[in-house]
């Protein structure tokens, strides 16, 4: 992912390598591929090796900025990014939005087969949920407020159900409120639980929570913004997936609806809202996660 702007004296560059390392490191030993019948290949596949990992970076950045449990945290981070690869395996499927390339590679499905594909993302949201529970490490009352975070973030008031909204919505003209809906729902429900794991990974103030949820749901939507964007803006070797696509499926987006150009302030105005929630949250250092707000806005894929 490309670092934008930093605080002068924090390394943002420094901070992303040392995190990502550890994210890499823990979902390469933890997703096994000892699975059944090729399963763990398939699910090895749709997560390792590709990504930006900004989801398990929003967890660790938010933890930072608590001083929360490094063990939840870190489990946390690989939890989301799980239950993000998974999302991915099924929006590529035929009957969702049939692509054939992710991550620079052939989309699960193209590689394995669609049963395959489908059961590779089903065991890997099964995996999010007992990464988030292990038998010692973690408080109880720490796992629970994890799981139901990650739960409510990934069903039906979530992830599914704005991938429901999405599907529904093809060739269909939406308002600006009901597009900024599915792609709260979509996309920005998960990005902002990830920040709030991070939270929950210590006590916070009930400012703090309420600074950092409102940062979470501007990122959520402005990451989606920003996903549009590209697809119009960039080719398929960068973004690792093809290009062009939602014109293509007829789908709605923020370009659709607003231009590239409006389209593309809209991001840079809630990158600016990010920052203000954070300066409200008077927690001593949101360094990372006022970098993570750049970087996701300002990304070129
Ligand atoms: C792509 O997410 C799918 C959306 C939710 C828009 P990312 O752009 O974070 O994809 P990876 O994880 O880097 O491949
Ligand atoms: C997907 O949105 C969001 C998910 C929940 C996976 P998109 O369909 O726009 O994501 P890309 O562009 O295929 O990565
Ligand atoms: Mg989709
Ligand atoms: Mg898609
Ligand atoms: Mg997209």
């Amino acid at each position: 992912m490309d670092s934008v702007v930093q605080a002068a004296d924090f390394d943002f560059k420094t901070w992303q390598a040392t995190r990502l390392a550890e994210v890499e490191d823990c979902l390469s030993r933890w997703v096994s591929a000892d699975a059944p019948a090729g399963l763990g290949e398939s699910m090895r596949y749709a997560v390792l090796d590709g990504g930006k990992r900004l989801r398990p970076l929003l967890v660790l950045a938010a933890a930072d900025a608590v001083q929360g449990l490094r063990d939840a945290a870190l489990r946390a981070a690989c939890a989301a990014e799980l239950i993000h690869a998974y999302s991915l395996v099924h929006d590529d499927m035929p009957c969702m939005d049939n692509d054939v390339l992710r991550r620079g590679k052939p989309t699960v499905h193209v590689r394995f087969g669609e049963a395959e594909a489908l059961l590779a993302g089903d065991a890997l949201q099964a995996l999010a949920f007992e990464f988030l529970t292990p038998d010692e490490g973690v408080p109880p009352a720490m796992q629970a407020t994890l799981c139901r975070l990650l739960a409510r973030a990934a069903g039906a008031e979530g992830m599914a159900g704005g991938q429901a909204i999405d599907l529904a919505s093809v060739g269909k003209a939406l308002t600006e409120d009901q597009l900024s809906r599915m792609h709260r729902l979509k996309t920005g429900a998960l990005l902002q639980a990830c920040v709030m794991m991070g939270a929950a990974c210590a006590d916070t103030t009930p400012a703090a929570r309420k600074a950092l949820l409102e940062y979470g749901a501007i990122i959520g939507l402005a990451f989606q913004v920003v996903d549009d964007i590209l697809d119009v803006v960039a080719d398929s070797q960068t973004l690792g997936k093809t290009a062009g696509k939602d014109a293509a499926s007829d789908k709605p987006t923020y370009v659709s609806l607003l231009g590239l150009e409006r389209a593309q302030q809209l991001a840079e105005e809630l990158r600016a809202k990010a920052h203000a929630a954070l300066a409200q949250s008077g927690l001593a250092d949101t360094r990372a996660l006022t970098a993570l707000a750049d970087a996701l806005v300002r990304r070129s894929h």
